[in-house]
């Protein structure tokens, strides 16, 4: 091809042909890590993820892959610890040579790890980080399959103020960019009716002992007891509340969306009446009713974050697909310039990376140690 007719090729090819990562017959599998806890206290997210990229894998495969290229589907364990995502982001591309990542799961460990990826030129969808620094860097080829905690925590507030009508709230969260920033704007929205948290405490992540907070909350009688931060302090904070006799109502966020959380809290009894936040539920939509049914067959429900996860493999087969291309920028302009059909349904993001549409909804625990939406 002549320098000439390369002017002609619209720039969003010739930037593909430029970084020499147009899909050429040599690619033989397209590599997708999903990257998580796969080890450690929230390894059962991991597990969600996993479960939800595996199938979709298998289902792309089975309908011939990518225009004939297989997915393959390779584990990055971060633990959720952030100097571990990193160095597992760095093997991914240097190693691995994956094409995308699917994750990281918490925010603490995506938000470093996403450096990595920009530096690679590597496309990243996380399907459940939902800090607002996640994509209000502006990065290039990141962009979320999940919500933000600006929109998590306006539902929270408003939910509490509102509907429980509560007056005295205790905010916990657990110290991590997921859990301080959701608990900050759950109380920023309760700010807007003038509830002032009765006490705002962080707690250590690792620890199993939280009766002095306990003794503390019940001290400022607390009426509700919101947490920002992952399933299992959440279910301790719970137990050792239940156990010293606190009948706070305890709210949380989409951290708690694992059956885990029962495990955690100590049974069924612990975990009946708590009310979190997360995206509608997807199991409920048309487009999910075929995957949901298979799951159910080989005996999984797939609660939580595992359609998410499901959803960022259909959306990255369908950009390198529609582009014919493996380089993150182009991937990735391509996701925000055009929609995707998921078993979420359909999916559009903003220049930034975040989804187009979506929104949080409350959901309520029940003493079957599963959660429905109210
Ligand atoms: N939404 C949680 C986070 O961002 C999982 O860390």
């Amino acid at each position: 091809m002549g320098l000439f007719s390369l002017s002609n090729v619209k720039p969003i090819l010739f930037s593909a042909l430029v970084a020499g990562t147009a899909l050429s017959a040599k690619t033989k599998t397209i590599k997708i890590a999903v990257a998580g806890p796969h080890s450690g206290a929230n390894a059962s997210f991991g597990l969600q993820q996993w479960r939800g990229a595996t199938k979709a894998a298998e289902t792309i495969n089975k309908n011939g892959g990518i225009d004939g290229r297989k997915i393959e589907i390779v584990k990055a364990d971060d633990a959720c610890e952030p100097k571990q995502a990193v160095s597992v982001a760095n093997l991914m591309v240097d190693k691995e040579k994956v094409v995308a990542i699917n994750g990281h799961f918490c925010s603490s460990s995506t938000i470093p790890a996403s450096e990595v990826y920009d530096d690679a030129n590597v496309l990243m969808i996380t399907p459940a980080s939902t800090n607002p620094t996640v994509t209000d860097r502006g990065l290039p080829t990141l962009l979320r399959m999940c919500g933000r905690d600006d929109q998590q925590g306006v539902v929270a507030g408003d939910f509490i103020a509102k509907k429980l009508k509560a007056k005295r709230v205790a905010v916990v969260h657990d110290k991590t960019t997921y859990g301080r920033g959701l608990a900050d704007a759950t109380s920023k929205q309760l700010g807007k009716f003038k509830i002032k948290p009765v006490l705002y405490e962080g707690l250590t992540l690792g620890e199993k002992d939280f009766n002095a907070l306990v003794t503390k909350i019940k001290s400022k009688k607390a009426e509700v007891v919101y947490f920002g931060g992952l399933h299992t302090e959440a279910g301790l904070l719970l137990k050792q509340m239940r156990d010293q006799g606190l009948k706070a109502k305890f709210v949380s966020g989409d951290g708690v969306v694992s059956g885990e959380f029962v495990a955690s809290a100590g049974g069924k009894k612990y975990v009946d009446g708590v009310y979190v936040t997360f995206g509608p539920d997807p199991r409920k939509l048309d487009s999910s009713k075929k995957v949901v049914a298979d799951f159910k067959k080989d005996g999984y429900d797939p609660e939580g974050y595992t359609l998410y996860s499901y959803s960022v493999v259909q959306a990255v087969a369908q950009a390198v697909k529609a582009t014919k291309s493996t380089d993150g920028k182009v991937l990735a302009q391509w996701l925000k310039s055009n929609k995707v059909e998921t078993v979420m349904g359909t999916k559009g993001w903003d220049k930034k990376g975040d989804l187009t549409a979506g929104g949080y909804v409350i959901y309520k625990w029940n003493n079957k140690g599963t959660y429905d939406e109210i």
